[in-house]
């Protein structure tokens, strides 16, 4: 996109999901490439670039006033969600963080329960656990694709409040959305699969969810 993201990586796949239109918090901003790219291709009119970290929002002031864009997109210190306020967005960013990290700050923000809000979460670590909590908590998973970005296997989901919450078990939480017919899904659940087999070494209760998802990934292939 405008090339300042990179053709089908990680970032670019989180800007597909970002709907038209809409008014962006992109949080833990870092560079702020993800807003910039948005607003220079005018899929969205505005932005809130968000970070924990004083350094990077600083970064980011620098590249979006390199590009003209200090109207339209704002940077805010903010630890997670707690310095934006619901009025002021309607989709929201969380990027290159823990799947933990991600889930925390969505737990610290209870107002993304709002049907009329889209999350678009690309966790580095440990999507699971993000995918349990948001069936568990009443969020619908829209998309969730995987992408191989310099080498390494990525997911980016979108997902949105529907106020049905969903048991779900560890099979489901690893998979969510991904399709088993498609090349990435299966390297990214290889790599998640190479990862349980390691941990079934020291905990042999993994190994039922080894064993299914060694059996899913050979009927797909
Ligand atoms: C690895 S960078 C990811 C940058 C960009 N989102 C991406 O995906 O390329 C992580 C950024 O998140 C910020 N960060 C970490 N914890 C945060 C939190 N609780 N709230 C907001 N930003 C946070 C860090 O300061 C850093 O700039």
């Amino acid at each position: 996109m405008n090339r300042i993201l990179k053709p089908c990586g990680r970032l670019s796949l989180c800007a597909e999901m970002v709907r038209e239109g809409s008014r962006l918090a992109d949080i833990g901003t870092d560079h702020g490439y993800l807003p910039i790219a948005l607003c220079l291709s005018e899929k969205i009119p505005s932005a809130l670039a968000c970070d924990i970290n004083p350094l990077p929002l600083k970064s980011a002031e620098e590249n979006i006033a390199k590009y003209h864009l200090s109207d339209r997109i704002k940077t805010r210190l903010s630890d997670g969600l707690s310095e934006v306020r619901p009025d002021e967005v309607d989709d929201v960013v969380i990027a290159g963080m823990g799947g933990e990290l991600i889930r925390d700050i969505l737990t610290a923000a209870p107002w993304v329960k709002d049907e009329a809000k889209r999350l678009v979460l690309q966790p580095m670590t440990h999507h699971e656990d993000l995918v349990l909590w948001l069936y568990e908590n009443g969020f619908a998973i829209i998309d969730q694709i995987a992408v191989l970005d310099d080498g390494k296997y990525y997911t980016v989901l979108s997902a949105q409040y529907n106020g049905q919450s969903q048991p779900c078990d560890s099979y489901t939480a690893l998979v969510g959305k991904l399709g088993l017919d498609d090349e990435n899904s299966r390297g990214f659940l290889s790599r998640s699969l190479h990862n349980l087999r390691n941990k079934s070494k020291g905990d042999p209760a993994v190994l039922p969810l080894v064993r299914r998802l060694e059996e899913a990934i050979r009927e797909s292939e």
